[in-house]
């Protein structure tokens, strides 16, 4: 898969996503701003990638001009932490990795830094934080490969699947969580076929999902969000998967616009409903999903498709760009500690043990 950021020597260079499956461009990301922007702005996205992307941005905070000292310096961390945790409410991984990374800063300058500022000191701070940085990407990596073998084995016999958004390679250090189930599972002859519903206003299924899937030659067919009962109902679909943007302790779980929807309907199919997840993506200081934040986006990307106005001018829209299933809905968590089924608080605590 092609690379999704790039951290170097000044700078991380972040794929930007809004461009594919046509163009592969690449921004580049001088300062915590610039990295917090092409969060926002969904250049980059995918809960785990932006955790990854914000962890690499905060970095960034100690590549520009050697602070004059080190209370320079903690306010300037302080500020870039905010930033970043300001640029998208949802998926807990960013704040998670931010807050990782700005403890490990504080507590450094802190152990470490007297009152007059040492070069060496900070040399070994800006080092001690990119290292951290490259840890969360690389937990990542190895989460999303245990997560995906964890979940191929609940695949019994070879089914169609469903997925929505996109959960895979692009949205993630690894292989992806939804993706990464679904890849390993048909590399074990358990997928027959997916249904990737294109996710409207993003469009991350019939941009991303389609390329990966493409991609990896797995058989896929894009549907419209709005086919998905019928679907269900005519095509034999066997289970539905999708990612995962925060869970709650009592395993409510945000995921992209439209998973709730999905969750209803394989219930009233009689399909078995999974979210696939990294450990990190559970917040057990949210209680349920009622205190989850819903991110609303701008109502104009609901308006416009690629730049082009669909609705009278004048029209009013709204763009939830999450929604939370209910655990009840969910048939199992695959994460890379185990699988949490059924969906009961007291389980998602063991996991997260
Ligand atoms: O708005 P996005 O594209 O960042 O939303 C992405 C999703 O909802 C994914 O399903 C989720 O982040 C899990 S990615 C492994």
């Amino acid at each position: 898969m092609i690379a999704r950021i790039i951290p170097k020597k000044n700078c991380l260079e972040i794929l930007d996503q809004r461009l594919l499956p046509h163009r592969i461009v690449y921004l580049r990301a001088l300062t915590p701003d610039d990295a917090a922007k092409a969060i926002k702005d969904m250049a980059t996205r995918g809960a785990p990638l932006i955790g990854c992307a914000a962890a690499y941005g905060y970095a960034l905070a100690l590549n520009q001009k050697a602070p004059s000292g080190w209370r320079e310096l903690s306010l300037r961390l302080k500020k870039a932490a905010a930033v970043l945790k300001a640029s998208r409410p949802t998926a807990v991984a960013l704040a998670y990795a931010v807050d990782r990374l700005h403890g490990e800063a504080e507590k450094f300058i802190s152990e470490n830094c007297k009152k007059c500022f040492d070069k060496t000191a900070y040399l070994r701070l800006k080092k001690l934080i990119s290292d951290e940085a490259g840890a969360v990407f690389g937990e990542d990596v190895l989460a999303n490969k245990r997560l995906s073998l964890s979940g191929a084995k609940l695949f019994k016999r070879p089914v169609n699947v469903m997925t929505i958004c996109n959960a895979g390679a692009l949205a993630t250090a690894g292989i992806g969580t939804a993706l990464g189930v679904i890849q390993k599972a048909w590399e074990k002859g358990k997928i027959i076929h997916v249904y990737a519903c294109e996710t409207r206003p993003y469009l991350q299924g019939a941009r991303l999902t389609m390329f990966e899937l493409l991609r990896n030659k797995i058989p896929a067919t894009l549907i419209t969000d709005n086919m998905a009962a019928h679907i269900m109902k005519t095509a034999g679909i066997g289970a539905v998967v999708a990612g995962a943007d925060r869970i709650a302790a009592n395993g409510d779980t945000a995921n992209k616009i439209g998973t709730y929807m999905l969750a209803v309907l394989a219930r009233y199919h009689k399909i078995p409903f999974y979210i696939a997840a990294p450990v990190p993506t559970i917040d057990m200081k949210t209680p349920d999903g009622g205190k989850i934040p819903i991110e609303e986006r701008s109502q104009d990307e609901v308006h416009k498709i690629f730049g082009s106005r669909i609705s009278p001018k004048g029209a009013k829209a709204r763009h939830p760009a999450f929604d939370v299933t209910p655990a009840e809905l969910i048939t199992a968590i695959i994460t890379e500690n185990g699988i949490i089924s059924p969906v009961t608080r007291a389980n998602v605590e063991k996991i997260t043990a």
